[in-house]
């Protein structure tokens, strides 16, 4: 273990829960193999606690913190300046405490998936064809800023309540388009299950994947289990797949750069640790 001293540089991650998030995993196996003087520690206020949690920290005292479930929205409210990806999507997973007071709010959920794209689905490009997003809620709304940011021609959201993906629409820009599941993966270039759904098994989005051309691709968010239905569905049809662990393991390395000013170290096997952290194997 590396040493800790007075002189640590201190991040973390607020949650509420907090145990069971991957990202102290991640973080502090890279700081222990870049032997950092460094702590990434968990914290849970309570649901009304998050505000006062963060004001108390302006001021740099802690360089940064992510933000998971359920304070995404609240952490791009409470900053004085956010990155155009974080306020497309309405939800910021990483706060930055500047030497000045000031707090910036930046997302990379959507970041990582589009890096994930590339480790496990190589050659892809969002610029190629139109990107289809079943879900609109927070994870679909991430994944709709990124690839909007990306440049997809087209960004189609299907999902269950039609409002909300009309609203998602609206709010991110005139590419984005609400759409019905029948027809929906028509010329698809990318399909991602944003929604909760496989989440701890069971069949996942009930969309016929048949109808997307070979050359899609098709990612999931959910990690848990890690080979999910929907994926062994579009496997089964040749479509290439990407999972949604890979993309959690992404979403971390523009933050750990953030915290720490380094890139995280090569040579760490944290998707080992972070499947047996979910009690997966390889
Ligand atoms: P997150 O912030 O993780 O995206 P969320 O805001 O609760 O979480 O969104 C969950 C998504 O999964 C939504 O798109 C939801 O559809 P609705 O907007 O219609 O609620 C979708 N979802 C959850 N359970 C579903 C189900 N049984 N069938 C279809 N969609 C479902």
């Amino acid at each position: 273990m590396s040493a800790i001293t007075g002189a640590a540089m201190v991040a973390g991650i607020i949650g509420r829960p907090v145990t069971h998030s991957l990202s102290p995993v991640l973080h502090n196996a890279w700081i222990e193999a870049a032997g950092l003087n460094a702590v990434y520690a968990p914290l849970a206020p309570t649901a009304d606690g998050f505000r006062a949690l963060v004001e108390g920290l302006r001021g740099g005292v802690i360089r940064g913190v992510n933000v998971t479930i359920p304070f995404k929205e609240a952490a791009l409210a409470a900053a004085d300046a956010a990155s155009d990806r974080a306020r497309l999507a309405g939800a910021a997973n990483l706060l930055l405490f500047r030497g000045d007071g000031s707090i910036f709010a930046d997302n990379t959920d959507g970041l990582g998936m589009l890096a994930a794209l590339a480790v496990q689905a190589s050659g892809f490009d969002p610029k190629f064809g139109p990107a289809v997003i079943l879900g609109a809620g927070g994870a679909a709304r991430g994944a709709a800023a990124a690839l909007f940011l990306a440049g997809a021609p087209e960004i189609r959201i299907v999902n269950r309540t039609a409002d909300r993906a009309e609203a998602l629409a609206r709010d991110i820009g005139r590419t984005v388009k609400a759409v019905a599941a029948d027809g929906a993966l028509a010329d698809a270039n990318l399909i991602v299950n944003a929604t909760s759904l496989g989440l701890g098994g069971g069949p996942g989005p009930d969309i016929d994947l048949a109808t997307a051309p070979t050359s899609a691709v098709v990612l999931d968010m959910v990690y848990k289990p890690l080979r999910t239905a929907f994926l062994g569905r579009a496997a089964a049809l040749g479509l290439r797949t990407v999972d949604g662990l890979e993309m959690l393991i992404r979403q971390a390395v523009p933050s750990f750069e953030a915290f720490y000013g380094q890139p995280p170290p090569a040579g760490v096997d944290v998707r080992a640790l972070a499947l047996a952290a979910v009690g997966e194997t390889a």
